[in-house]
């Protein structure tokens, strides 16, 4: 058999160890697998990834690096010039359906803990409503006021699709029409040991985990989720994390400046809130548009002052971004001379052992491959950056407990509604740290922002009780 063959070339023929002690069904499960697995790129993976150590990952000339530059946020949007016009030009192009909104959920949510797809999760602080609930409430809102549809690409991993789908249909897909919402499943690749050689999970199966979310871009293409925006005229895409419920994913002034700028990706950046803020910092490195992580840039730059007193690298990158559907084309088309790279991630990676029986480890004992997204910018024509307002953008849920938890996002979500309420003249009490006292929660069917907000509650007649357990 060719595939056998081709496994033995690349000295990594030990996958058919217990072959021949499967049944037929376990062995044509397993020949699928790894039938999906390019040897090729795994051979070049493991010489600039393994065996090397990781070395070759990164290659920044530190003091060259200089601060990414970015639209700053004015006090009043509407009345600057510049932002007033680009939400103009981004209102008319949400109209003229020229707007995909694109979640990537693929991840594995190994911090969080929780057993199901992470968008399935309960975050809002009244109604207890999932992350994907939330999302689809803002595109039905934005949909309702723009007169137009707007299509949602969802992405999964092999491991999640299933239940995520199902989430979806036992939820009547929240009021979307479901020809609107496009599932497609990311790439897998083998995870490997210290030695380059792929983990067997167990007998009949190797250990393949998601590609990254970086690994969009190609599952875009391969998947068909790319022509289908091409078929509807849709030229912009607004990337977003699943785990973020504050994120503003259909934002006029956002895709304005994305499309006056000519752009192929535009990222929102965020000020970030103390000097070592574990987020990527963009930066502008041999004259390209690059997000340098919080690992890979020394403290003394992460905590760098400019002549002003300012942090020096103050952009903080929070995974917000658009994209232009050619750009991600170019990217993501199968043969392409443009790829993203690949890090390494060393991982906990269940294993057979001896007798094929499944060990999970209790330090990391592989290999995982994974791209990001945010490694397209250096790729892409004319990039823009624009600032965003933390409190109404970005409040992840990554950690169980502690920062980015679920308490935090709950805190962060009732901030800005109590803001919002504060901007209609209404003041909602606040305990420690801002927070409000109250339980209140404004879904985005009633408002998703503070301008129209304003105006709804402004129409309100009667009005309800400020009381705790309020929901609008
Ligand atoms: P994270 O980096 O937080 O990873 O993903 P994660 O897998 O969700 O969580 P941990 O690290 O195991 O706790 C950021 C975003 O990227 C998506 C996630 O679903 C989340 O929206 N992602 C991540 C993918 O879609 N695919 C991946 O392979 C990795």
């Amino acid at each position: 058999m060719d595939l056998i063959k081709d496994f033995k070339q690349a000295g990594q023929e030990h996958v058919f160890k217990f072959f021949d002690k499967l049944g037929k069904p376990e062995q044509a499960e397993l020949l699928k697998q790894l039938e999906q697995v390019d040897l090729s790129e795994l051979e070049r993976l493991n010489n600039e990834l393994v065996f090397n150590g990781g070395t070759a990952e990164k290659n920044i000339n530190f003091s060259e690096l200089k601060p990414a530059p970015y639209q700053a946020l004015p006090k009043d949007k509407d009345a600057d010039p510049a932002w007033a016009e680009a939400k103009n030009i981004g209102e008319k192009a949400i109209r003229d359906g020229r707007l995909a909104v694109f979640v990537v959920a693929g991840g594995q949510g190994t911090r969080l803990g929780f057993n199901a797809p992470k968008g399935c999760y309960k975050v809002t602080p009244v109604k207890q409503k999932s992350l994907f609930q939330v999302f689809a409430e803002k595109i039905l809102s934005a949909s309702k006021k723009y007169g137009v549809r707007i299509p949602w690409l969802v992405m999964t991993s092999q491991v999640n699709d299933a239940d995520t789908r199902r989430f979806f249909s036992e939820n009547s897909f929240f009021g979307l029409d479901k020809d609107d919402v496009i599932f497609f499943s990311q790439g897998l690749m083998p995870a490997v040991d210290k030695n380059g050689k792929i983990i067997l999970e167990s007998k009949g199966k190797i250990a393949m985990t998601p590609d990254g979310h970086g690994g969009c871009l190609r599952a875009m293409c391969r998947s068909g989720a790319l022509d289908e925006l091409k078929k509807r005229g849709i030229d912009c895409i607004s990337y977003f994390q699943v785990d973020n419920p504050l994120v503003n994913i259909i934002d006029p002034y956002f895709l304005g400046f994305h499309i006056l700028g000519k752009s192929e990706m535009s990222s929102k950046m965020i000020p970030k809130a103390y000097p070592l803020e574990k987020v990527g910092h963009f930066c502008i490195s041999d004259g390209k548009l690059t997000v340098v992580e919080y690992s890979d840039l020394p403290a003394q730059y992460q905590q760098m002052l400019d002549d002003s007193g300012k942090l020096k690298f103050i952009a903080g990158s929070v995974a917000i971004h658009i994209l232009d559907r050619d750009f991600v084309e170019r990217l993501g088309r199968k043969g392409s001379e443009l790829r993203l790279p690949f890090h390494r991630a060393d991982k906990k990676i269940p294993y057979a052992d001896e007798n094929g029986n499944t060990v999970k480890p209790d330090k990391p004992n592989g290999i995982k491959f994974e791209m990001f997204v945010f490694d397209a910018l250096p790729m892409a024509k004319s990039p823009v950056i624009i600032e965003g307002f933390r409190g109404d953008e970005f409040s992840p849920v990554k950690n169980a407990e502690g920062v980015d938890s679920p308490l935090t996002c709950r805190n962060d979500q009732k901030k800005q509604f109590a803001r919002w309420f504060k901007s209609a003249g209404v003041d909602i009490p606040l305990g420690e740290n801002a927070v409000p006292l109250l339980d209140i929660e404004i879904s985005p069917l009633f408002a998703s922002n503070e301008e129209d907000f304003v105006k709804k509650w402004g129409n309100l007649n009667p009005k309800p009780e400020i009381r705790n357990g309020l929901y609008l």
